[in-house]
């Protein structure tokens, strides 16, 4: 399955090569495929912040990379490099507030700088952080392709219909999802009669990003509107629908691209299995509950606005754009050190101590 899994990965957004970042500008996705060089860790908080890069791991590995320029900078320039980079790790930690994978890389990287021994090269060290962040993420989508798969075919066999939310996929990660890790895992096995891609206002990661990498893969996917999905629960058949997540308070509850938390009331309602697939990189021991989660809000324009063509206007716009699912509410959390049913303060503690499963 490994194999099968690795061969399925084609789509990619985030390259280091040559001593930069090269990023794929989610901005114009799908019909341009246009990628972006980054020499400065200030440019790539601003294409963080601007979305250029989205996805809760993609972001963090993002940051990782940003801080290997950041160094390369900050010692070129001399004098007190530990204190320049301060402001560095400040400008990336500002540039999105909810996704917690962020602050999970940044901290990694900051341990690694203080573990640093007399006669270590502080950029081939912190270059090697980097690059290891990125590649374990990748692992962790395999190792969760495979444990969702499982939990599909044994809760329910034959063929699905799966809806999933926002874009939790190569796109948004270091490897080729997480959500839709699962889901391309699922087809391989033959186990998907149709993927619904909730196109997710206001942003469109679902019919511009998710859909593109589903067909590209030439899996069944078509696009509703994010308020048709209780609809289509009722009336298609869907038996799971399977998300990703930005942040997961200690008590199991889930931050993910708004509109995730009615999805699981109404999957509830309907008796349609409700699958959260995240690595522990997006799990947050410190925040007790979901209640504790800074909710990221966008400008008002991104919902009053059509590519840039204004669709209402004279009135304000609220425009959350993360809302948080109550544990309670979600079947399985699906990470790479293993799997919690019915997620609860408990068994996140217990998952916790575990090591990862590869
Ligand atoms: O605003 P975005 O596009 O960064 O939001 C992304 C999501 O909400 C994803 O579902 C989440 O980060 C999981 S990605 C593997």
């Amino acid at each position: 399955m490994r194999e099968q899994l690795l061969a399925a990965e084609k789509v990619k957004a985030i390259e280091w090569r040559d001593g930069a970042l090269h990023l794929l500008d989610q901005r114009v996705l799908p019909f341009e495929e246009t990628w972006l060089s980054y020499a400065s860790a200030d440019a790539v908080a601003e294409a963080i912040r601007s979305m250029v890069v989205r996805g809760a791991p993609a972001i963090g590995i993002a940051a990782a990379y940003a801080i290997v320029l950041a160094l390369r900078a900050r010692l070129a320039a001399g004098g007190d490099w530990r204190l320049a980079l301060e402001a560095d790790f400040k400008r990336l930690a500002d540039s999105r507030p909810t996704a917690v994978n962020l602050f999970w890389a940044l901290n990694r990287m900051r341990e690694r700088l203080d573990r640093l021994k007399d006669g270590d090269d502080p950029l081939a060290v912190l270059e090697a952080e980097a690059v290891g962040i990125h590649q374990s993420d990748r692992e962790a989508n395999l190792t969760m392709a495979q444990l969702g798969v499982d939990l599909i075919r044994k809760h329910q066999g034959n063929l699905q219909n799966l809806l999933t939310h926002c874009n939790a996929g190569a796109l948004a990660t270091g490897g080729f999802g997480t959500a839709l890790g699962v889901i391309r895992a699922a087809h391989l096995e033959g186990l998907v009669e149709r993927v619904y891609a909730d196109e997710t206002r206001p942003w469109l990661q679902g019919s511009r990003l998710t859909a593109w990498e589903l067909a590209g893969d030439g899996i069944p996917v078509t696009v509703n509107a994010d308020s048709a999905a209780a609809h289509l629960m009722k009336t298609r058949g869907i038996t799971w629908v399977v998300v990703g997540a930005d942040r997961i308070a200690a008590n199991g509850d889930v931050a993910n691209k708004i509109g995730t938390y009615q999805l699981a009331v109404s999957a509830m309602h309907h008796g349609v299995r409700f699958m959260v697939v995240a690595p522990s990189s997006t799990i947050d021991m410190a925040l007790g509950s979901g209640e504790d989660i800074p909710i990221e809000e966008r400008g008002g324009d991104e919902l009053l606005t059509l590519n840039g063509v204004p669709v209402a206007g004279g009135v304000e716009a609220l425009n959350p754009v993360f809302d948080v699912t109550p544990a309670d509410l979600i079947d399985f959390l699906v990470t790479e050190k293993g799997v919690v049913e019915r997620p609860d303060l408990a068994k996140m503690t217990q998952l916790m101590c575990r090591k990862r499963l590869h």
